[in-house]
């Protein structure tokens, strides 16, 4: 698929398939979140690959509005780590950038994912720590779900001139 193109077409997807991903597409994706921009080229980002339906499912009693992890055949947890970039903020963005370009990666191998928040709610972040076990310092800040669609979403026009401003507010 064409860049511009991937990016204009994109949306969540909440309903999958029952159907395996295959192991080059995961590593694709992976390798994606990796090439992604970070701060000082720190990198400093972790990612744990969720496909075990067992541990998905527990996933839901972590993330309370992940419920639709229940039919999800894979998940990437992206992590950041805070004994590599201190500053809070720019881990954030970090991952954020890594997590984009999984959504697209995915959506041009033809998977559709959904992004589910973690960072920013205190109980969830202890809840995803303590179940995959994450060192002190690594920060859970998103699970993406991962897999082939069985919905169509289409995309919708975004674009709001009235959003962009030149030089000045
Ligand atoms: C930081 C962030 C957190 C999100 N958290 C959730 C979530 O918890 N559950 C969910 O279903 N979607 C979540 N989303 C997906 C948004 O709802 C979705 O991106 C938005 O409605 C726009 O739709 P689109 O992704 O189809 O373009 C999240 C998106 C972002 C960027």
């Amino acid at each position: 698929m064409e860049t511009i193109e991937t990016l204009l077409t994109r949306r969540s997807i909440r309903k999958y398939k029952n159907q395996k991903i295959e192991k080059d597409k995961i590593d694709i994706i992976l390798k994606s979140a990796m090439y992604a921009p970070s701060a000082m080229n720190m990198q400093a980002w972790h990612y744990v690959v969720v496909d075990d339906k067992n541990v998905l499912n527990e996933t839901i009693k972590s993330i309370p509005h992940a419920e639709l992890l229940i039919q999800t055949p894979a998940a990437i947890l992206v992590c950041g780590d805070a004994s590599i970039e201190k500053n809070e903020s720019w881990m954030i963005q970090n991952c954020s950038a890594a997590i984009q370009n999984i959504l697209l990666a995915a959506h041009g191998l033809g998977l559709g994912t959904c992004w589910i928040a973690i960072h920013g709610m205190e109980e969830v972040v202890k809840n995803v720590s303590a179940q995959f076990k994450l060192p002190e310092n690594v920060i859970p800040i998103s699970l993406i779900t991962l897999g082939y669609p069985d919905e169509s979403v289409t995309a919708e026009d975004r674009f709001r001139k009235e959003k962009i401003h030149y030089n000045k507010w």
